[in-house]
């Protein structure tokens, strides 16, 4: 099987180096990757949001399966052009995509299914800001209602900040959601959809803040770990049972159905598991520690995944233990980061490359805000996230910096569901 990855985030590196361990594939490429993703894969350049250009590349390359990483083609309809190409790709068409794409749609979709999520109410026009502030908060969460890279979202206990935020997003013309504040530990679930078929993959969590102790503003994600020592053994079936099926249903009944991974973002609250998002993809990092876990081939998986196939699939298997990866982060993010700082010893075990890429002298450089993902694996998770900052420390590129704290809540045993 000919294997296409499109996407250049660590995301797409783990998804490469997984699918590089599955005997079933022949070849790999990446469009357009990153300095890691090369030493695994044919690095191809691509438009990843023109969807006739992904499809045009698939073709050429003589794609079998194309996985498509991020956002941004998904909504664009990049698995439509693949899937119209003839040829299998794991990723939703554009209409189920706006499951991510559009909030207003995702809360439609939910109020449909009878899924528990966040009240939330969307303004588009400055002079209703204030009386619908008013209906919310203490705290107040304010977001952009497009896609935003996991950064157009404030939480704050400050009435000034949240209107401050909002009027910043209403005048640059982007709508605004707000929503009621949910208490709780987070949990990110993954689940394989084929249209039908729902498997869900080991839950997660994300750490969102850019620093220690959940202070700063909200990145794409800081670190994550897997599996989660503290949930109560049966979360995951009630999360696929109350929530991500009846979407999925949901989805098939509006003749959109949805193929490919279905992130389903949640709260952990008093009156139990509650959606913040769900998102059309993988999500990053959690998917650095998700597939370090997986032992089951993926490729054949995604395939099974992207052709319907889901429920002839065997029963996934796991590797034992625990995964934490930290995030190492440029100079400046989650503002303008700086690019171009030489990076040493990213070529080692364990280290994923996000924005990276490779000088003409050979020198790896950071080039995004995000720039590695580096994984522990352990038999516990007190081990796996020792590897994590050992490996952390080996890594060096000026200006950059990560959270000390990934996991140490959960493996303190700090944490509580309501
Ligand atoms: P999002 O981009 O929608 O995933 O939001 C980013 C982060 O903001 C989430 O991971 C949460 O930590 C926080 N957040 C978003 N919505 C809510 C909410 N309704 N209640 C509490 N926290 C939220
Ligand atoms: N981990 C958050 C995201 O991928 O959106």
């Amino acid at each position: 099987m000919r294997v296409l990855v499109v996407g250049s985030g660590a995301r797409e590196h783990a998804l490469v180096l997984a699918a590089s361990h599955d005997p079933a594939v022949t070849a790999l490429a990446c469009a357009p990757g990153n300095a890691g993703i090369a030493a695994l894969a044919e690095q191809l350049g691509v438009d990843v949001a023109d969807p006739a250009a992904v499809a045009e590349l698939a073709k050429s390359w003589r794609a079998d399966l194309v996985l498509i990483g991020p956002e941004v083609p998904l909504v664009a309809g990049a698995a439509d052009a693949v899937r119209k190409a003839g040829i299998a790709c794991f990723g939703p068409s554009a209409a189920a995509a706006r499951i991510e794409g559009s909030k207003a749609f995702a809360k439609d979709v939910m109020a449909a299914a009878k899924v528990a999520t966040a009240h939330s109410e969307v303004v588009d026009n400055p002079a209703r800001l204030d009386a619908a502030l008013a209906r919310f908060g203490p705290t107040w969460v304010v977001k952009d209602d497009g896609l935003a890279a996991g950064k157009g979202v404030v939480v704050t206990e400050n009435l000034d900040a949240a209107r401050a935020h909002a009027m910043t997003l209403l005048e640059n013309g982007h709508a605004v959601l707000l929503e009621s504040f949910l208490s709780g530990p987070e949990v990110s679930l993954f689940c394989l959809v084929d249209g039908t078929t729902v498997v869900p993959l080991l839950p997660a969590q994300d750490f969102k803040r850019v620093g220690d102790g959940d202070t700063g503003p909200n990145t794409g994600g800081m670190g994550a770990y897997a599996p989660l020592p503290w949930a109560p053994a049966t979360l995951v079936d009630d999360i696929v049972g109350g929530i991500v099926q009846p979407v999925v249903d949901e989805l098939a009944a509006r003749d959109t159905p949805f193929t490919g991974l279905l992130y389903a973002g949640l709260v952990l609250t008093a009156e139990g598991p509650q959606v913040i998002e769900f998102n059309c993809r993988f999500g990053d990092p959690e998917t650095q520690v998700v597939l370090a876990l997986l032992d089951t081939p993926l490729a054949g998986l995604l395939h099974a995944a992207a052709t319907g196939r889901l429920a002839e699939h065997p029963p996934l298997e796991w590797h034992p233990g625990a995964a934490v990866t930290v995030v190492i982060a440029a100079d400046g993010y989650p503002g303008v980061p700086r690019a171009g700082d030489v990076i040493t010893g990213s070529e080692a075990n364990g280290v994923l490359h996000a924005g990276t890429r490779r000088r003409d002298d050979g020198a790896v450089v950071s080039h995004g805000g995000r720039v590695l993902a580096v994984v522990g694996v352990g038999p516990d998770l007190a081990s796996a996230r020792e590897q994590a900052y050992e490996r952390v420390g080996k890594v060096h590129l000026a200006g950059s910096h990560h959270r000390t704290d990934i996991a140490l809540r959960a493996v303190n045993g700090e944490i509580t569901v309501p």
